[in-house]
C-alpha cells in the first residue's frame, strides 16, 4: 500500500505519494520568491506559507497518485534538522493524518534522505532502489554540506561537513556582494557559463588537508576584499561573468577533490550527489570527469529530485517500515539539530 509523505524543513512545502520505491507522486511548492525581497530564508514566514500551503499540496499529491487517504500504509515527515518552526508544521501535520487513520508514523532523518535521492530516479537508470551500491555521497545545499560514506542500504557514517558555511550559503552570499538576487546559485551558475574560471584566482579553502571537512566563508571574505580591490568591476558585463566562474571555479575544486579522494580512500566504486547545488552544471561536468578519470561510477539525482522534496522522505520511510528500522512514534518531538548518527 502506499505512503504519504511531507517535507517542510526550510522553504519547500512538499507533499509526495510512494509505493514500492517508486514516485506515485511528488508535489514542490517553493517559497523562494517570498523570501528573495529578505535576502534569504525568513523562519516565521516560511512556517506560515508552510501552514497556507501544506493541506492543498498535499491533497494534489493524492490526486495525482489517484489514492485516496483510507488507501495509505503508512504518513512520513522530515523530523529534523531544519528551521524549527518550518519543521513543526510537517510534522505535527503528519502526525495527525497518521493518528486519524490509524496508521504508522515515522520522522525522517533530512540528511539521510538525501543520501538515496539518487537512487531512486536519477543517471545512469537503476531498476529500483536495491540496485544500490557502497559509495561515497555528497550532499550539498544552501543549509548543508557533508560527505558520507553509504556502505548499504540503511547503513552509513558521515565522514565530514562544513565547519561554517554551506557551498550553496557561500553562493548566495558571494552572489549577494556582487549585486545578484536570491538565491544567487542558480544565477552564478548561468554567468559562469559565458565567463572564464581562470580569470581570477580564489582560494580552495581546505583542499589539501586529509580529512572530508568542507570551510566556504573563507571564500566569500575574499571576494569582499577582491570586489573592494576592484572598484567599478561589476559595471563590467565580461567581467562579472569571469569573476562568477572564478568562484564557482573554486567552490567546485574543493566539493570535486574531497569527494574524489574520499571515494578513494575508502575503496568504493560508486559516488552519489544531491542537494540544490548538484543542479550546478560546472559540478556535475567536473565531478562527472573527476570520477571518469578515477575509475568511479557517478550517480546524480534527476535534477526533480535534488532540491528539498517529499518523495525521498517518502522512499526511505517505505524502506525503514519494510524493515521495522523506522521511528513509529506519532507524538515525537521535531529534532532541529539532529546530526546523522552512523548505523
Ligand atoms: O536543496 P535546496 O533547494 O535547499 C536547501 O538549502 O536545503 O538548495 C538551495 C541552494 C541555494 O543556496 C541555491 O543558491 C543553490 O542551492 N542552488 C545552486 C544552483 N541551484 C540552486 N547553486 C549553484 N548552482 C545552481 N545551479
Ligand atoms: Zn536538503
Amino acid at each position: 500500500m502506499p505512503l504519504l509523505a511531507f517535507e517542510t524543513s526550510c522553504d519547500e512545502t512538499s507533499a509526495a505519494v510512494v509505493h514500492h520505491g517508486r514516485v506515485l507522486s511528488n508535489i514542490i511548492s517553493s517559497q523562494i520568491s517570498m523570501h528573495a525581497e529578505y535576502g534569504g530564508v525568513v523562519p516565521e514566514l516560511a512556517a506560515r506559507e508552510h501552514l497556507r500551503n501544506l493541506l492543498p499540496v498535499a491533497r494534489a499529491a493524492l490526486r495525482d497518485a489517484q489514492v485516496t487517504a483510507d488507501q495509505l500504509e503508512a504518513v512520513a515527515a522530515t523530523q529534523g534538522p531544519g528551521l524549527p518552526s518550518a519543521l513543526m508544521v510537517g510534522l505535527k501535520a503528519a502526525q495527525a493524518v497518521a493518528f486519524a487513520l490509524h496508521r504508522p508514523f515515522l520522522g525522517i532523518h533530512h540528511h539521510e534522505a538525501h543520501l538515496y535521492s539518487p537512487w531512486i530516479k536519477g543517471h545512469p537508470p537503476v531498476a529500483d532502489f536495491s540496485e544500490l551500491r557502497p559509495n561515497v555521497s555528497l550532499i550539498v545545499s544552501g543549509g548543508h554540506t557533508l560527505l558520507v560514506h553509504v556502505r548499504a542500504e540503511l547503513e552509513h557514517q558521515v565522514l565530514g561537513s562544513t565547519v561554517d558555511d554551506a557551498a550553496g550559503e557561500c553562493f548566495d552570499k558571494t552572489g549577494k556582494l556582487m549585486g545578484l538576487p536570491y538565491p544567487a546559485g542558480p544565477e552564478i551558475d548561468r554567468l559562469a557559463e559565458g565567463g572564464n574560471p581562470k580569470a581570477y584566482d580564489f582560494p580552495r579553502p581546505m583542499i589539501d588537508e586529509p580529512n572530508s571537512d568542507f570551510s566556504f566563508s573563507g571564500l566569500k571574505t575574499s571576494v569582499r576584499y577582491f570586489l573592494r580591490d576592484h572598484p567599478g568591476l561589476l559595471d563590467d558585463a565580461q567581467k562579472v561573468r569571469d569573476l562568477c566562474a572564478s568562484v564557482q571555479a573554486a567552490t567546485v575544486d574543493v566539493l570535486v577533490a574531497k569527494t574524489v579522494r574520499a571515494a578513494r580512500r575508502l575503496g568504493v566504486h560508486w559516488v552519489t550527489m544531491s542537494g540544490g547545488v548538484s543542479r550546478n552544471g560546472a559540478l556535475r561536468r567536473e565531478l562527472a570527469a573527476a570520477c571518469g578519470r578515477a575509475g568511479l561510477t557517478l550517480r546524480l539525482a534527476d535534477p526533480s529530485l535534488c532540491a528539498d522534496n517529499a518523495a525521498m522522505i517518502g522512499v526511505l520511510a517505505e524502506r525503514k517500515l519494510a524493515r521495522r528500522a523506522g521511528e513509529t512514534s506519532a507524538d515525537g518531538d521535531i529534532r532541529p539539530n539532529w546530526a546523522m548518527e552512523a548505523t
